[in-house]
């Protein structure tokens, strides 16, 4: 009997062999790899930064050693670059042609931090289609982006590019960016491959210093810093890069833990793991490889499919494959995820693009989705006495602040194919949209950022002293944050505060408008505001966007994606920390100590004398020009188990006079776990729009697996236990109900 049992099991499997379809494209890539020699894999392995038709370039590619180009951004170039690859060397194999598209092309949006503000991963999806459309349509199929690193040190210049401090928000934003850049299907000639970055842990970067080193526990990588990049894979992304960073010692070039054990082994990822820029040849610096061949064989151990501008893959690859130290098959898997991509994108069939007599820039389409992004994405922090929006009462506005009329400021970090000659200011926004409503008065007062010349206060003062109202925009100048840009202090730079101050003591209302990289310490100015929008980087159409905010006709519903800290010391800060055992009670602060107090008077919890243990603002926090009432939270059940699911809802209700839209938010918390678990975790929000008076039943499902996390035996689990749940309008509201997993 058994014999005929294992007879059967035998002929199903070979059966199933045979008809099971294997992907025509894994058949094409085993036909043209069994063509290629030694060194044309290698080649494919090489990504090399344009150099137009450079003599050096054209005799590479004829010879099979480029697989991919980035920053040609010239179309005939590309093409012409393309026709060389195809026609003029021994295989014909396209290159595939990158760039950085971050958030935005040509029509430029906000800056990543800014459209995670949106908490609307619809908004951001359509944002990167836009990039994809105007991008693809000059030769670039390959963006690198997004970067989803998680970024809690607002020191760190790259927080500009991230999507915060939370991986469920960051995971949702960076799925959105993944969907829009790729569209429904990557052979589309609008397709942009895209690219999970950077992997990982480089926001964890010591003393928010770019390219420092990391010190992150495995139960934290995988707790916080991987699962955007897990759900990244789930999305389908194209491609992967490796971070500069070492995490505990071991650059993430060169860290086969990452690369192979957690991406190939455990998610199954078949996508292509590109460096970053001259990341493989920077292992010597780091101190873990003797010289380039070092670096080449650590970094193919590693499963590094291509080398980004190291000159290692094609300078030391054959070398090691001949001596042994590398065989040729890891050499054919990575040309195998390579070659992959490029039959994905369909590069064998449409290597090149076709030149339009008019490029796709700056469409109607375009430029509305960049300002409804504007709009979604500026944070109300404070409205005193509902100064905004501003009424038929105002008859003059003065419009003063370096960041006021900052066409390329405006626009953030990391555009490079910006035009500011495109950007609308938010100055030109009220003149052209507001000016025959109201008077508009103008003295930037300090022309730039970091500007301390001081005459110009004294001039801004004046101005707004003919005004109704002072529309004060400040923040920083774009090359203040991004790659390598840094500041261990974060506070308004040059004689901005002083300008705050200056105007504040005119008497006149005043309407800050800050336009960031990161978050900023702007306690005091706040205070001194009357009004304050925290609006990052807008991009293209910073101005209209903004203006209609302040003007009444677009209603804010940002919400924070990372925390603003008080001080730079309370560095790093963020909601989802632990409880400790002694958490803050009974505050007193520094003024407040009593002069001779004894040692012990001041209690022993966990807090700074200076700032206390509360941010600015939190995480999740906003204002409208409504106000939305929560009802208390209902559960579907009071004890739930593995594989269940358990209902939570609560009503919501526009308690104000403009309709609105407001960003529910479901946080957990795990009150006893085998490891002290964070005081609350974001595990679900919707945005919903409320008329005036309207109210809406919002409702949440919460799955066992929601409520899992790494435990102390690095395995991931849902443990028994009391859980508490909240459905809030930021990370610090609401009251929890209790539930229990058995
Ligand atoms: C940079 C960045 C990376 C970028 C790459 C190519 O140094 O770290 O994010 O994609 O080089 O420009």
């Amino acid at each position: 009997m058994f014999q005929k049992k294992l007879f059967f099991i035998m002929l199903t499997a070979v059966f199933l062999g045979c008809t099971q379809t294997k992907d025509p494209v894994e058949g094409k890539i085993d036909e043209l790899l069994s063509k290629m020699t030694l060194q044309e894999k290698i080649g494919q392995m090489n990504q090399l930064t344009g150099t137009g038709l450079s003599n050096d370039m054209v005799s590479q590619i004829k010879s099979g050693k480029v697989g991919s180009i980035l920053n040609e951004l010239d179309l005939k170039t590309t093409n012409e670059l393309q026709r060389l690859a195809v026609k003029e060397s021994r295989l014909g194999i396209p290159i595939i042609f990158a760039r950085d598209v971050i958030h935005g092309f040509k029509t430029i949006f906000p800056i990543p931090l800014g459209q995670a503000a949106t908490w609307n991963p619809q908004l951001v999806e359509s944002g990167a289609r836009v990039a994809a459309k105007e991008a693809t349509a000059t030769g670039i199929r390959w963006t690198f982006a997004p970067m989803i690193d998680i970024a809690r040190d607002p020191r760190w210049g790259r927080i500009a590019e991230s999507c915060g401090e939370d991986p469920y928000l960051t995971s949702q934003m960076g799925a959105a960016m993944i969907r829009g850049f790729q569209g429904k299907n990557l052979s589309d000639p609008t397709s942009l491959a895209a690219c999970a970055k950077h992997f990982a842990g480089y926001g964890a970067t010591e003393s928010g210093k770019d390219y420092n080193t990391t010190w992150i526990p495995e139960l934290q990588l995988r707790d916080v810093y991987l699962p955007p990049f897990k759900v990244a894979v789930e999305t389908g992304v194209a491609s992967f890069m490796c971070s500069f960073n070492d995490i505990n010692g071991v650059p993430s070039s060169g860290n086969e833990f990452l690369n192979r054990q957690i991406l190939r082994k455990e998610w199954n990822y078949s996508g292509l793991l590109v460096s970053d820029w001259a990341s493989i040849e920077q292992m010597i610096k780091h101190g873990v490889c003797t010289d380039l061949k070092d670096a080449a064989r650590k970094a193919l151990k590693a499963g590094v499919d291509m080398d980004m501008m190291s000159y290692a893959y094609i300078n030391q690859a054959e070398g090691l494959v001949k001596s042994g130290a590398i065989s040729e098959k890891q050499i054919d898997d990575a040309v195998r995820n390579i070659l992959r991509l490029k039959f994905r994108l369909g590069l064998f069939d449409h290597p090149y693009i076709k030149e339009q007599a008019k490029m796709p820039f700056y469409t109607e389409d375009a430029l509305r989705k960049a300002k409804q992004a504007v709009i979604e994405s500026a944070i109300l922090l404070k409205n005193e006495k509902d100064i905004l929006p501003l009424t038929d009462a105002i008859k003059s506005v003065a419009v003063i602040g370096p960041l006021s009329d900052a066409p390329a400021d405006q626009l953030g970090t990391w555009c490079f194919d910006a035009e500011p000659s495109h950007s609308v200011t938010p100055l030109a926004a009220i003149k052209n949209s507001y000016g025959a409503k109201v008077k508009v008065i103008t003295e930037k007062g300090l022309t730039y950022s970091r500007d301390r010349s001081p005459q110009g206060i004294a001039k801004a003062v004046n101005a707004a002293k003919k005004a109704d109202v002072i529309l004060l925009f400040v923040g920083e100048e774009a090359v203040l944050s991004g790659e390598a840009h840094c500041r261990a202090d974060i506070c308004l730079p040059g004689a901005q505060p002083e300008l705050v101050t200056a105007l504040k003591k005119t008497g006149k209302p005043v309407v800050m408008i800050v336009m960031a990289g990161r978050p900023l310490t702007i306690g005091k100015q706040v205070e001194e505001a009357d009004a304050v929008l925290y609006a990052f980087q807008g991009g293209t159409m910073a101005g209209p966007g903004l203006a209609d905010l302040i003007f009444g006709k677009a209603v804010p519903s940002g919400k924070l994606p990372v925390t603003l800290p008080r001080m730079v010391g309370q560095v790093p800060i963020y909601y989802a920390h632990k409880m400790t055992g002694r958490p803050a009670e009974k505050i007193c602060l520094i003024d407040n100590i009593p002069v001779g107090a004894a040692q012990t008077s001041l209690g022993n919890t966990s807090y700074h004398l200076d700032a206390g243990d509360s941010p600015l603002f939190p995480f999740g926090f906003g204002l409208s020009y409504t106000s939305f009432n929560y009802s208390s939270v209902k559960i579907s059940k009071n004890k739930m188990s593995e594989g269940q699911t358990l209902d939570v809802t609560c009503n919501i209700t526009n308690a104000g006079k403009y309709d609105g839209a407001e960003v529910a938010q479901l946080y957990i918390r795990d009150v006893v776990g085998s490891l002290a678990r964070p005081v609350r975790e974001l595990k679900g929000f919707q945005k919903i729009n409320l008329k005036a008076g309207e109210t809406k039943t919002v409702r949440f499902t919460l799955t066992s697996d929601q409520l899992a996390f790494w435990n102390a035996d690095m395995v991931k689990r849902t443990e028994p236990g009391e859980f508490q749940v909240w459905i809030s309008t930021d990370s610090q509201s609401g009251k929890p109900v209790t539930f229990n997993y058995i």
